[in-house]
């Protein structure tokens, strides 16, 4: 693995599930792989579970850390191919990027959309300039479209906790949330669960809410709540704003907040979300505080997808 930006920097995903999970049995077990080999964590965009979890994942595996707060802390720094830089941005990412380079023997970095323009937000200039530009291997802690390392974790919660013999039903359920919200999570899941092919699929949202096709495609679209998560396994709770209308609230929608008697309908299901949550407004304190909730569950299991990851990048690249 040279990046990892998408799922599909990934030949094997059960593979890195796999991965994941024996590191959860043996954190230490590569203890040494790292030795002598720095990452860089690149944040514009604040964080605690990517942050730590990133953090403790190259420490386990020997490796030293610097956490790089970018947005406050850097030069602000442009994107713009051929720009006269004669207003706020400092730095071109040009220039700065293959100095980072030279520091670290692995990249990573958080940068969320501005959700003002979609196609600058989805052509993923600041991560795809880092991989041209730096040198070395980039790892993405949510981009403006996608964040993989949430979703690797995801999966591998799922594999994890599910003991059933038929295929898990997941369902990836719109909630509703006060402000604008990326659609990276909603993106990068329905992209792993897809890429991942071992599961029914069903996304739910209200009526223009509908994410890209890129990432969907092979789910089952169905916009009533009830009817979605009957017989769940899996419940992927997650806000979104608008694709199409970019950027925008569309609804608030307080009846599409789960609650104990919407999962009557799916009296086994795990429901999860990425964390973090807004409370009573995306997902009830009945559910999140109920037997159906596996959200810290799924955060810690963040660290083991991160060690799984950087020891692939380790494995595969020398500088
Ligand atoms: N789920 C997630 O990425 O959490 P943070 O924003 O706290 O890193």
């Amino acid at each position: 693995m040279k990046n990892f930006i998408s799922a599909n920097d990934v030949a094997d995903i059960d593979a890195l599930i796999d991965k994941a999970l024996h590191y959860k049995q043996h954190p230490y077990i590569d203890s040494q792989l790292g030795a002598n080999r720095r990452v860089g964590l690149l944040f514009m965009n604040p964080s605690m579970r990517t942050r730590i979890s990133t953090q403790v994942a190259a420490r386990n595996l020997g490796m030293d850390v610097i956490v790089f707060n970018t947005d406050k802390e850097g030069w602000q720094i442009e994107l713009e191919e051929g720009a006269i830089m004669n207003g706020s941005t400092v730095e071109h990412i040009r220039d700065a990027a293959p100095v980072l380079g030279s520091y670290f023997d692995i990249l990573c970095v958080r940068t969320f959309p501005a959700l003002a323009d979609r196609n600058t937000d989805y052509n993923e200039n600041f991560i795809n300039a880092l991989v041209r530009y730096s040198g070395v291997p980039v790892v993405s802690l949510e981009s403006s479209t996608l964040h993989p390392l949430q979703s690797l974790a995801d999966l591998v919660t799922i594999r994890e906790t599910f003991t059933k013999p038929h295929r898990p039903k997941i369902v990836l359920a719109w909630a509703p949330h006060i402000k604008p919200i990326p659609q990276c999570v909603a993106n990068s899941f329905a992209q792993w669960v897809n890429a991942w092919g071992k599961a029914d699929f069903v996304i739910s949202h209200p009526e223009g809410y509908e994410l890209s096709e890129e990432y969907t495609c092979g789910a089952t679209l169905e916009y009533d709540l009830d009817k979605a998560i009957q017989d769940a396994d899996f419940v992927q709770v997650k806000n979104w704003s608008s694709y199409h209308s970019y950027g925008k609230v569309l609804t608030t929608a307080t009846d599409r907040m789960l609650t104990l008697d919407k999962l009557r309908a799916a009296p086994n299901a795990s429901v999860m979300h990425c964390l973090p949550v807004r409370r009573n407004v995306e997902l009830s304190d009945e559910v999140l505080d109920s037997s159906h909730s596996i959200v810290t569950h799924q955060a810690a299991n963040r660290v083991w997808a991160a060690q799984a990851v950087l020891s692939e990048i380790l494995k595969a690249n020398t500088k």
